[in-house]
Parts: structure tokens; sequence; C-alpha cells
């Protein structure tokens, strides 16, 4: 079962020295951790950046190649934006599971979100170059991510926060993040207009981990260079709120065991609940058939 050990974030930030980005998320919203702090080597990053270039080949049957980009045109229709969402992407193997307990990125979400906080979406983005029909600046538009929760919100504690790990070089020409510093501590939705003129590039060389807090504004620039920008996002939620893509019941106990941290793993797939019967129950009416209640 789940360890019932408090998270001890003031340990890992003093071993990884994560002080400053505590800081930053506080004060701009968002941080970028470098390659160096989470001490992964460059294979780390390779495995998940090919996992998701297969992931997105097999579901839709185009080839991703990151110098030349997708193998047809696709996504360049008027209207389209030039990107595809690949989701659930924990279902597709181990290595989407390292992404979600990772300690870095364990200290610096429960900072955000304090314990017992839920895997909300485990998403994959494989992003081209935008179309000429595409007019925006932005692909994405400005937006928070907690915006299901109506303000007033308290930027202390956020409802959502988000992570991308950045797998490929994030420059504005790449088409990075876009977000506007300090913007959660106003504490409310952008108005139309508002957020682009105050924007800036979440600039990051490839390996890093950025993190950011759910009422910050952000979006996409376009990506104005060929190849592909491959990212692994995944927002978190606090334990009051349902995940948006759920996970309880629909992880193999192999997948938790191989993990680093099952303990952690468990409570972000809901497998902690104690309000929730976890015990299969019969659906009334059906014989011989049992869901996870
Ligand atoms: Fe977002």
């Amino acid at each position: 079962m789940q360890s019932e050990r408090p998270i001890n974030i003031e340990q890992t930030v003093s071993e990884y020295g994560l002080a400053d980005h505590i800081a930053e998320l506080d004060e701009i919203g968002l941080t970028i951790v470098p390659q160096s702090t989470l001490r992964l080597d460059d294979s780390w990053f390779d495995e998940l950046r090919d996992a998701i270039l297969r992931v997105g080949e097999e579901r839709t049957g185009v080839h991703f190649d990151l110098v030349t980009g997708p193998s047809c045109e696709f996504g360049a229709r008027p209207g389209e934006i030039g990107h595809i969402i690949l989701s659930h992407m924990l279902y597709e193997g181990q290595v989407f599971e390292k992404v979600l307990t990772h300690p870095v990125k364990k200290a610096l979400m429960t900072h955000m979100l304090g314990e017992d906080h839920r895997l909300a979406v485990s998403d994959a983005w494989i992003k081209w170059q935008t179309p000429e029909t595409w007019l925006e600046e932005s692909t994405t538009g400005f937006h928070v991510d907690q915006s299901m929760v109506p303000p007033p919100w308290h930027w202390r504690v956020p409802h959502i926060a988000n992570m991308n790990w950045a797998l490929t070089d994030y420059t504005r020409e790449d088409g990075a993040l876009a977000y506007v510093p300090g913007s959660h501590r106003k504490e409310r939705l952008p108005e139309p207009g508002e957020a682009l003129p105050l924007s800036v590039p979440a600039e990051a060389p490839r390996g890093s981990l950025i993190m950011f807090h759910g009422g910050l504004w952000h979006g996409a620039y376009r990506k104005t260079t060929p190849g592909l920008r491959v990212t692994m996002l995944g927002q978190h939620c606090r334990s009051y709120m349902l995940p948006f893509q759920d996970f309880k019941g629909r992880v193999a106990d192999e997948m938790i065991e191989a993990s680093e941290d099952p303990g952690y793993l468990r409570s972000l797939l809901r497998e902690n609940e104690r309000q929730l019967r976890v015990d299969p129950v019969e659906v009334p009416g059906i014989p011989g058939t049992s869901v996870s209640g």
C-alpha cells in the first residue's frame, strides 16, 4: 500500500538546490529546472521523446520526423494550428510514469498543490511549423489552466498546476510556451488581447522541466522553424477535484511496483482515497458484471 509518510519537501529542496525555483514559482508563477539539476542524462530524454513520436505514429498513421516534421500535410488545412495532443500517455509505458515521480517534480508540485494532489492529465504534444493559414501570433490562446474554478482565487493556493518536460529546444521561434510573469498574482483571467503584449517565451534547452501555477496566464507562440517541438506535459489538481483524465483502477500493479516512488504514484492515481469504495461491485441488473466503484 501507499506510504503514509508525509512528503518531505525540505529534504529534496536542500538536496537538489531548489530554493530559487520555489521562490520563482511564488514570484513569477513559473520556473525552469535545468537538466543538470534534474540529474538526468540525455538518454532519459531520448527515450521519452522517441516513445512520444512512436505513439504519435501508431495513433495517427503519420510519421513524425524531428528535422522535417510530419510525413504528410498533416494539420495544414485552413484554421488548423499545426500540433497534435496525445492523451492518456501513462498507458503507453513505464517511461511515462517516470516523469510523474521524479523527486524534483514531486517537490515543486507539492509546493504548489500540497500533499495528495492528483494527476489530472497525461498528455504529449507534438508541434510542427505553424501553417501559413494560421494567422495568429499565438497557436494556443492565452488562458489559465484552473479556469474551471471560477475566480476569486488565492495565488498561494492554486487548484491546478502543470509540468512541461521540454524534449526539444524551447525558443520563441520554435513555438515555445508563452507566459505573463507574475500574472498568477492577479487572481483572474486575462481580458481578451491583454496577455499577448505582456508575454515572454519560456526559453529552455531540451532536457528542462518547466513547472507553472494554474493561475498563470499562458499560451504558445507560433512555430516559425521546421522540425518538431516535442513536450510531455501533465496538469495536476488538488484532491477535492476530479481529474480530467482519471487513471484510478486502470494502471497495472506491475507499473506501480516498478516505480521508484510507488506510494506517491498511488496518490497521484487516486488509489489512496478512503472516501470511495475501492472493491469491485456488481452493476445492479446486469449479472456477472462488475466495475471498480
Ligand atoms: Fe494551459
